[in-house]
């Protein structure tokens, strides 16, 4: 709605260090990216006061759903009661997800650890009294499970940042550049002490939209991070000066262009905790986005929002738990592996491993008749049932002797090996896969 990415792929070429004009090798990016494009799945958890009311995270305010004071009343309603870290960092690992994002601070202000920068903060403003950033990422670590931080650029609260409601704002910016000053010293202080503190693996910006990347000084913000922690991952919602790029909610139809990027998504049709948003996506629904965003090369950063208690709504956990499940099972065809065959070759997500000698076809539903393989110029060794080892037959027709266009690879999959949710068949090949790609002819 609001985000207009400009994802600099440039990044990967230069970066200069503010001041110091040190050009960064390329290669180091790469490097750095190495754990995130295996990673496939990120657990996103939109944790924040606005669970008190189960209203919109920030927009409510914003928008003039609800009066700003109203808004904030919501601070004394904000427990974590039953929060329990290594619960979450437990059931995050059991989703099969390599990395979780949680927001430290969202558009609203309220920092969710112990900031140092102003007094706005669950630790000193809420019953809660507590930090959860830093016990989740122990709890996470402990299970090798990287820690990224969400952070919001904008501050609606902060007196000195000009943004407030919609139609409102404190002051122009180009009127007052002191004023601006004073809120990017407070910004950059903010993003130093959580680089300090917690040191993330990743940092996960919103909210670029508001001004440009000289005005964030965006070139800054990234060399605080990456001066102190140059493996730490940038997202790319920071004016050019990010890592990867982030499609929210809508699913790319054809695979993004990008070498990096992450889809985004809720479970329900909300970020933060809304119990009247009874809007689920079923596991199936789940497991098949999730396996088509790899397919295309990408991760998925599935959100849940918890309850201002602490706890995780029971669809959430259910969801997180049935993927675990499949990603389990089906690991082998999803950790570790690349972007599948490009469109019009099978009807169904696909991947290969990194060495491009194993086929994994995902197949979506029930399916009541052989699969088919168009374009495979590869002799399939054994085709097997991934997680349940079953080998299946295969089968060639349509190949003729004198033409250099591949037969078809029909492939019965009986019902008894069928997942259910996604049945995953593992096909290994003679030699590195070759597709042809051609209109068939001669
Ligand atoms: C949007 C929203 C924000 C949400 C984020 C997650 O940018 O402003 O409320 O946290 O998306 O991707």
């Amino acid at each position: 709605m609001k985000n207009k990415i400009v994802i600099s792929l440039l990044i990967s070429c230069s970066i200069f260090q503010a001041g110091a004009q040190t050009k960064i090798d390329p290669k180091t990016i790469a490097d750095k990216m190495h754990w995130f494009e295996d990673a496939k799945l990120g657990i996103f958890i939109h944790a924040g006061i606005y669970s008190v009311n189960g209203i919109d995270e920030s927009w409510s305010f914003h928008n003039k759903k609800i009066s700003y004071t109203d808004y904030m009343k919501q601070l004394k309603g904000f427990t974590l009661s039953k929060y329990n870290p290594a619960a979450w960092a437990d059931l995050i690992k059991e989703s099969g997800a390599k990395y979780a994002v949680i927001t430290t601070k969202h558009h609203d202000g309220v920092a969710m650890y112990d900031t140092h920068q102003n007094k706005l903060s669950i630790v000193k403003a809420t019953p809660a009294n507590r930090d959860m950033v830093k016990p989740l990422f122990e709890e996470l670590r402990k299970r090798d499970i990287k820690c990224g931080a969400y952070f919001s650029l904008i501050d609606w609260s902060y007196p000195d940042y000009p943004g407030f409601l919609k139609d409102s704002s404190r002051y122009v910016l180009q009127h007052d550049y002191d004023r601006w000053d004073r809120f990017r010293t407070f910004l950059h202080g903010q993003i130093a002490e959580i680089n300090n503190m917690f040191k993330p693996d990743l940092w996960w910006f919103d909210g670029d939209w508001e001004h440009t990347a000289e005005e964030w000084e965006a070139e800054k913000i990234r060399y605080i991070i990456t001066s102190k922690n140059p493996n730490a991952i940038i997202n790319g919602r920071l004016q050019g000066y990010g890592d990867y790029n982030t499609p929210e909610q809508n699913f790319p139809v054809t695979r993004p262009p990008y070498r990096w990027w992450e889809l985004c998504m809720t479970i329900n049709d909300n970020w933060g905790y809304q119990p009247q948003d009874q809007n689920w996506k079923t596991p199936y629904e789940i497991i098949s986005i999730f396996a088509d965003v790899v397919s295309n090369g990408g991760n998925l950063l599935l959100d849940i929002g918890p309850k201002e208690d602490g706890t995780i709504p029971d669809e959430e956990v259910n969801v997180l738990k049935e993927l675990g499940a499949w990603n389990k099972k089906n690991s082998e065809a999803i950790f570790n592996t690349v972007a599948g065959l490009p469109q019009g070759h099978f009807y169904g997500p696909t991947t290969l491993s990194k060495d491009s000698t194993t086929l994994y076809l995902f197949l979506p539903g029930k399916i009541s008749g052989p699969v088919m393989i168009k374009g495979l110029d590869n002799k399939v060794e054994e085709a097997s049932v991934v997680g349940d080892g079953t080998t299946l037959t295969t089968k060639v027709v349509g190949k003729i002797s004198w033409s250099a266009v591949p037969g078809l690879v029909y492939i019965d999959v009986p019902d008894k090996v069928q997942d259910k949710y996604m049945t995953v068949l593992k096909l290994k090949l003679d030699k590195k896969i070759k597709l042809y790609r051609g209109q068939g002819g001669l």
